[in-house]
């Protein structure tokens, strides 16, 4: 594949690696009643994605003994200067399998001519820059029923908390800095995709969400109707600033908050949200994934396999997700205690306690702050 001036980032591979396993999913058995696929990469830069969806993701013969299926990839980026190199990169995987349909427009002007003309998607990858907020409610229009949405956000500093006003702007939230701030944005984003899929009265299920550093990342099926109580997974979590107790909300149930454990202070809570409160990866989804590789020519880097194994074992809950060296500082301990000392002492005592695969050297744990309190006492 060749690079000119325009955009490509070497440490996206994590992305690119799950981008082309749901391609191979997809095509090789994930919707095995459909016969004529589409998939859409909004914005392709040079076409790295669709080059590996064609070569790694439907290499594979078919089964003769089945209708072949047919592929449609839809493959656009505004930039011209892409377009040249765009073309020529796709030469790779031009054959009579896969139909291209390569164009140079303005993503928006895109989504807009496609719901126009009732055309629909099993798969959108949307990588783009900064909030992909005001692209979501025209993809989902596009999407099938049950089709996937991989997106990627950059907005890193208000959806972490970082610029308060931007993040009521983008996504409608009250967003703080706090030690568990990747997840919280994961989150905060979950809850953006959700009110949009709402709206559509469409229901939404993450599959596999992550944050390798600058972006964060997430694979979610968009389902053809809500499912039921849905909406009781959008809260708020709030945090105390000064001891770390967390707590959250549902906003069907919202009401006083109670007092945290702060003996001298009184406590003061921080607030995030609305935002997801439910699970962020489907174990099932990512185990199927990790298979795909041994029958599948698909080339995954051996970083990114280590990060879906870590997914595949951290559903994302319990919600309360817990860094050591902000707990041995919040309770004056000497040092942070071991994290696997904390998980066993939890577990002894008949809590869920697990590692946290978003934020390396976190938990996850359901027990109250006080008896994580008295554990980390013991433990360090
Ligand atoms: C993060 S890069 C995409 C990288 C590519 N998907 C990859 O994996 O290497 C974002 C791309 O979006 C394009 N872009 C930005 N705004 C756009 C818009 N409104 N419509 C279409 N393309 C856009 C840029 O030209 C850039 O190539």
């Amino acid at each position: 594949m060749e690079l000119g001036e325009g955009f490509f980032r070497p440490a996206a591979r994590a992305s690119r690696d799950l981008s082309v396993l749901i391609a191979c999913d997809q095509f090789n058995g994930g919707l095995t009643s459909i016969s004529e696929l589409r998939w859409l990469e909004l914005m392709s830069g040079y076409g790295i994605r669709p080059i590996r969806w064609g070569l790694e993701a439907i290499a594979s013969k078919q089964n003769t003994k089945k209708k072949p299926r047919s592929l449609e990839m839809w493959i656009n980026d505004a930039n011209s200067d892409c377009l040249d190199l765009l073309e020529k990169n796709l030469r790779q995987i031009t054959n009579k399998r896969i139909s291209l349909r390569i164009s140079n427009s303005l993503a928006q002007d895109l989504l807009a001519r496609a719901f126009f003309e009732k055309q629909t998607f099993h798969f959108v990858d949307l990588d783009c820059f900064g909030s992909p907020n005001i692209f979501l409610q025209p993809v989902i229009q596009v999407l099938q029923p049950e089709g996937i949405l991989l997106l990627s956000s950059t907005d890193a500093r208000s959806i972490t908390g970082h610029d308060r006003s931007s993040a009521i702007r983008t996504s409608f939230v009250s967003a703080r800095s706090n030690p568990s701030n990747w997840e919280i944005a994961l989150r905060i984003q979950l809850g953006v995709i959700a009110r949009q899929a709402w709206l559509l009265r469409r229901g939404i299920e993450p599959l596999c969400c992550f944050c390798d550093g600058r972006a964060f990342r997430i694979a979610v099926r968009i389902n053809r109707l809500i499912p039921t109580h849905q909406e009781s997974l959008i809260g708020i979590l709030g945090r105390c600033q000064f001891c770390g107790a967390q707590s959250s909300q549902t906003l069907l149930s919202l009401k006083s908050w109670q007092e945290c454990s702060c003996n001298s202070r009184k406590g003061s809570w921080l607030f995030n949200g609305p935002l997801w409160l439910g699970p962020l990866q489907e174990k099932i989804f990512i185990s199927k994934l990790l298979a795909l590789e041994k029958v599948h020519p698909v080339h995954i880097d051996e970083q990114s396999k280590k990060l879906f194994e870590r997914l595949k074992l951290d559903s994302g809950l319990p919600l309360f997700s817990w860094d050591t060296n902000e707990l041995s500082k919040n309770l004056g301990l000497k040092g942070p205690p071991p994290l696997n000392h904390l998980i066993e002492a939890l577990r002894k005592k008949n809590f869920k306690a697990h590692q946290s695969a978003i934020m390396q050297g976190q938990l996850r744990t359901d027990a109250p702050f006080s008896q994580l309190s008295k554990i980390c006492h013991e433990c360090s």
